[in-house]
């Protein structure tokens, strides 16, 4: 862990992930009176505010976006923040901008149009901001392929050593997330059990219920297997799949995740399944198709489902069913273990169900194992049933604030703790999955099936788990 940062300096800062998740958390962390003391935050972006325009601007996003329980000591937070108007583009701005800064150790977050990376890592590093005592985190999308993400990786790479570069994915700062490393790895009764011999199969679900909500150009861009697939979900299944690490810092962590996902076995004809959402109800209201919200056509899926397979010893032969989708019938993020039945079994008669775990990563956090139990009861034989061994998380750990996944990320970025962000090796095999994916659709001129939203995706999904006698778990 480096020295804590003297000075936060937020890109994009009158932007909707600023006003949303950034300004919000960073009142919170404040009320909790954990940031640094002293710690400067520096707001820049196009707008023409002042100081106290700023200031203005972070108190109604926070009113707007952070419960009210929440938001003791605002004043401090709010006199922590300044403000310096920067056109990233142009060279000049950038001289006023590190005199706003002052000196000390700096750290940057970029939540801006990747187009304008290039121009801001070379206007940082001509005025001084990318010395030693600065780091750097930066906001999805990286890139839209492997080779876009190369370039930018690269452009950062030309100003700060890899060391001082957090990818951020905000999946890894959410508590649940960072649970089942500590479900994992803290327990000595899952990993004799984790591997082929013992799990059937894995199924990851990211259901949501909105549809394109305000960014329709990007996601008619992107699409599900981009926007949610390739970052999310995969950092979710290397949570899942990888060895244990020696310790849980930043490299030994990031080393056993990445070999996961070189491992990924690229996706074979028939293993992948598209759809665009048609009109229906979603989430208890009559929402639009998405060609209508779009107002055009599109080939855009927002629907994904995968059969994947993690080509090493440890789960060999096991398949990991991912989906994703806007409009589905509920907001549920979720990973469910399927254990295999026992080898045979000595109740004559009674159906034995094979165990499962899910973890429930939101909007319930909990973890739920499934065991076989006697039912009570004196009748002939023994009668057994399937019962649930429940963990409900807010539960067990009241007195335990929930917080964002920014918290966390923002902290550890001032802190200069890279244990949650991505290393570029991970993000690079992650695009060069997701690339043959991308590439097998267009040999096979694969389109998007509709489905109606407010449901599970098109029924060739179901289709695709149900071929191996798997149901997804709802
Ligand atoms: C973002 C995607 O990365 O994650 C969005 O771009 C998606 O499309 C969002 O809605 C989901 O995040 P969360 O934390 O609400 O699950």
């Amino acid at each position: 862990m480096r020295q804590a940062a003297g000075t936060l300096l937020l890109f994009g800062a009158t932007g909707d992930l600023s006003q949303r998740m950034l300004l919000p958390s960073l009142c919170a962390l404040a009320a909790d009176d954990l940031l640094p003391e002293g710690l400067r935050i520096v707001g820049t972006a196009r707008h023409g505010y002042s100081d106290a325009e700023f200031r203005n601007f972070a108190r109604e996003a926070v009113e707007k976006f952070l419960p009210a329980q929440r938001r003791g000591r605002m004043a401090d937070f709010l006199n922590r923040l300044s403000y310096q108007p920067l056109d990233a583009t142009n060279p000049e701005g950038y001289r006023a901008l590190a005199e706003k800064v002052g000196g000390g150790d700096v750290a940057i977050f970029l939540s801006m149009a990747p187009s304008l990376f290039e121009a801001t890592i070379s206007g940082l590093a001509d005025c001084g901001l990318a010395g030693d005592g600065t780091r750097i985190g930066l906001e999805k999308p990286l890139g839209h392929d492997l080779a876009s993400s190369r370039d930018i990786n690269d452009a950062v790479a030309a100003a700060f050593p890899e060391d001082r570069i957090f990818r951020v994915d905000h999946y890894l700062g959410k508590e649940t997330v960072q649970n089942l490393i500590a479900l994992r790895f803290g327990n000595i009764m899952f990993e004799p059990l984790w591997n082929a011999q013992h799990i059937e199969h894995v199924q990851i679900t990211v259901g949501e219920t909105v549809g394109l909500e305000s960014r329709a150009e990007f996601y008619d861009q992107t699409g599900a297997l981009r926007d949610m697939v390739q970052n999310h979900m995969l950092q979710l299944l290397a949570l899942v799949a990888m060895e244990l690490p020696v310790t849980f810092d930043a490299g030994a962590v990031r080393d056993e995740k990445v070999k996961v996902l070189r491992a990924l076995r690229p996706v074979a004809a028939g293993e992948s399944v598209t759809g665009q959402y048609r009109g229906g109800a979603s989430g208890g209201k009559i929402v639009p198709g998405y060609d209508e919200e779009l107002k055009a056509e599109s080939d855009t899926e927002t629907f994904v489902a995968i059969k994947a397979h993690v080509d090493n010893w440890r789960w060999k032969g096991v398949p990991f069913y991912l989906r994703t989708g806007k409009r589905m019938p509920t907001r549920v993020t979720e990973i469910v273990i399927q254990f295999r039945p026992v080898p045979h079994s000595i109740f004559a008669g009674a159906r034995l169900k094979a165990n499962r775990l899910v973890i429930g990563i939101q909007p319930q956090e909990d973890v739920t194992l499934t065991l076989m139990a006697k039912v009570p009861g004196l009748g002939k034989g023994m009668a057994l049933r399937e019962i649930p061994l429940d963990i409900a998380m807010p539960d067990a750990l009241t007195g335990h604030e929930r917080r964002m996944a920014y918290e966390r990320l923002l902290l550890d970025l001032i802190h200069g703790d890279q244990t949650l962000f991505v290393r570029r090796d991970e993000v690079e095999a992650q695009w060069s999955w997701i690339d043959r994916i991308r590439a097998r659709w267009q040999e096979e001129g694969l389109t998007p099936k509709p489905y109606s939203a407010g449901s599970w995706g098109p029924s060739a999904a179901i289709a695709l788990a149900e071929r191996d006698g798997v149901s997804w778990h709802e």
